[in-house]
């Protein structure tokens, strides 16, 4: 153990998910993350993806756990993590090329979902992509037993809290000049979405 902040939730997702972002994250130069966590995701796809420069950013509250990882891996293409809070941001100019987050739209309350799409549909440009992991639901129904004990799990823990429906926050990115590219099936019953500015909105 090197005594870094660490999620196994992390550790388990970061080789499924950088098995799709190598194609997605093909043409990119810039990514900004957003609820970076502990930084697990940061290190590994920045040492994975040395054409891009990848931003992690954290809630200000939080920021304290995103540091230490991302010092300690030293990497010319990781930029050093910053506050951004999805109500306030700051959002960065120029906008990035892709926008990825993990795990945080079944934390942050329904207002905030909404607020990131708000944020996108402002800046976001032709070709860029925005990229969402986590467990959804779909037709109103959970995909599993497992995530219907999470989303309990969840709302006791912060009733804001909750697993969205895929339908709903398509229809955000819709709104927010966002097409589906694609929705994969990744393992323990999550979703990696892509959206792109410019993608023809799926039937
Ligand atoms: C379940 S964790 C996921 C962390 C990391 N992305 C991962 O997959 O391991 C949810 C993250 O959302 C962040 N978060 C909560 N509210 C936020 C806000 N208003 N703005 C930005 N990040 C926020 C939390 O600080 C936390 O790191």
């Amino acid at each position: 153990m090197d005594g870094l902040p660490f999620s196994q939730a992390a550790e388990n997702n970061r080789a499924p998910i950088l098995q799709q972002l190598r194609t997605l994250l093909v043409e990119a130069r810039s990514v900004l993350e957003i609820g970076a966590g502990t930084g697990q995701h940061a290190v590994c796809f920045a040492a994975e993806f040395p054409h891009l420069r990848w931003q992690p950013t954290e809630h200000p509250d939080q920021l304290g756990t995103l540091l230490p990882r991302c010092a300690a891996a030293a990497l010319g293409n990781l930029a050093s993590p910053t506050s951004l809070d999805i109500t306030a941001g700051p959002w960065p100019s120029p906008w990035p090329d892709a926008v990825y987050t993990a795990n945080t739209l079944h934390i942050v309350a329904k207002s905030l979902v909404e607020d990131l799409f708000s944020a996108c549909a402002l800046r976001a440009t032709e070709g860029s992509r925005l990229l969402i992991y986590g467990p959804f639901n779909y037709g109103g129904q959970y995909t599993s037993e497992s995530n219907a004990r999470f989303d309990e799990w969840l709302k006791e823990r912060d009733g804001r809290s909750g697993i969205r429906d895929f339908e709903w926050v398509r229809e955000l990115a819709e709104g927010a000049g966002y097409g589906l590219e694609a929705d994969i099936a990744m393992p323990a019953n999550n979703r990696l979405l892509s959206f792109r500015v410019g993608a023809k909105p799926s039937p």
